[in-house]
């Protein structure tokens, strides 16, 4: 008999597959690493089990211990799959500007969830910061998760997405392309490749709104940059110790209107059914071609699935206003 002892045991191992049409007029090899065959449909289940276990072997989550952190779902979904499996209670606290299909989500699988507003600094009492900060001193046996700083998170990816893409590609990946918001998947697969070879090419994906390529360009955290956006999953106002500026070789920026189209166009033109930082991650790919050759090997990551931008880049209405279709 073959089958996984809980559902923690069918995370990672998720295939890779070829993108064929909106790569056209690329010569490289371009190749989605799929992370929606992850239980919780995103590649974050990966981080959070390990976040979980590591917290466990440190003595900083005890049983019957409640688990707390800010997150933009995925995350949140991870970690709540874990605390069902071994018996944790879970509170997430988000951001306003997340798909009602999100919350929804973490409240089905038994998680409690606190919404803030978004447009408030990260230091404001109100943000979904300082709330998870203030919950997690307020509750007795309770254990902050912090991905954003955790450096478990970016580990993860050191010790399963890495290891993977390179037996997957049989070593001949030569660039990774992906989204960054804590910096957990960039900077651990990222990290993996290089070491294998130091000549892969890292380039993270981000949005404007966000501080992070001109802080990678010009070592200026620049709070002009900052600004609300409507992309989710990548991005920040603030710089997560989860990402290694070493390890990235550039970032692009990809507007919330693109991010927004080309999520769509990878469900019509590719049959895949993903999430918005998806769409932003290919629209990026393609700003990038020129750095492409003929026998390369562009490995992309795709995070999360489609089912949870429902009402936002899959409603043609929603689309239309906010001005991103005719
Ligand atoms: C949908 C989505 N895309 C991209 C990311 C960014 O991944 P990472 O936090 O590993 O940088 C996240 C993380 O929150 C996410 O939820």
């Amino acid at each position: 008999m073959e089958y996984a002892e809980n559902i923690l045991g069918t995370i990672g191992n998720t295939p890779l597959v070829r993108i064929n049409k909106l790569t056209e007029g690329i010569d490289a090899l371009v190749l989605a690493k799929y992370e929606t065959f992850n239980p919780g449909n995103s590649v974050k289940d990966r981080m959070a089990v390990k976040m979980i276990e590591d917290a466990e072997a440190a003595g900083l989550l005890k049983p019957g211990g409640t688990i707390i952190e800010g997150t933009s779902g995925n995350t949140g979904m991870g970690l709540a799959l874990a605390a069902i499996v071994k018996g944790y209670r879970m509170i997430c606290v988000m951001a306003d500007k997340q798909s009602k299909e999100k919350i929804d989500i973490l409240r089905a699988v038994g998680s409690e969830v606190v919404v803030c507003p978004t447009d408030v600094a990260p230091d404001d009492p109100q943000s979904y910061y300082s709330t998870s900060k203030r919950l997690s001193e307020e509750t007795p046996n309770s254990w902050y998760v912090n991905q954003y700083d955790n450096l478990s998170n970016t580990k993860a990816h050191y010790e399963s997405t890495g290891p993977e893409i390179w037996r997957q590609t049989d070593g001949k990946v030569t660039h990774f392309v992906v989204g960054v918001g804590t910096g957990g998947t960039i900077s651990g697969v990222g990290k993996y490749l290089k070491e294998q070879n130091p000549n892969v090419k890292v380039w993270g994906i981000d949005t404007y709104g966000s501080v992070f390529k001109k802080y990678h360009e010009t070592g200026i955290f620049d709070e002009k940059e900052i600004y609300p956006y409507v992309t989710e999953g990548i991005g920040e106002d603030i710089l997560p110790k989860n990402v290694d500026f070493g390890i990235i070789d550039g970032f692009t920026k990809v507007t919330d209107k693109d991010a927004a189209v080309y999520t769509q166009r990878l469900a019509k033109e590719e049959g895949m059914f993903l999430g918005n930082s998806a769409g932003a991650a290919i629209k990026g790919l393609l700003q990038l071609k020129e750095h492409f050759k003929k026998d390369d090997v562009v490995v992309i990551l795709f995070h999360d699935h489609g089912s949870r931008y429902v009402g936002k880049m899959f409603n043609d209405d929603w689309m239309r206003k906010m001005g991103y279709i005719e």
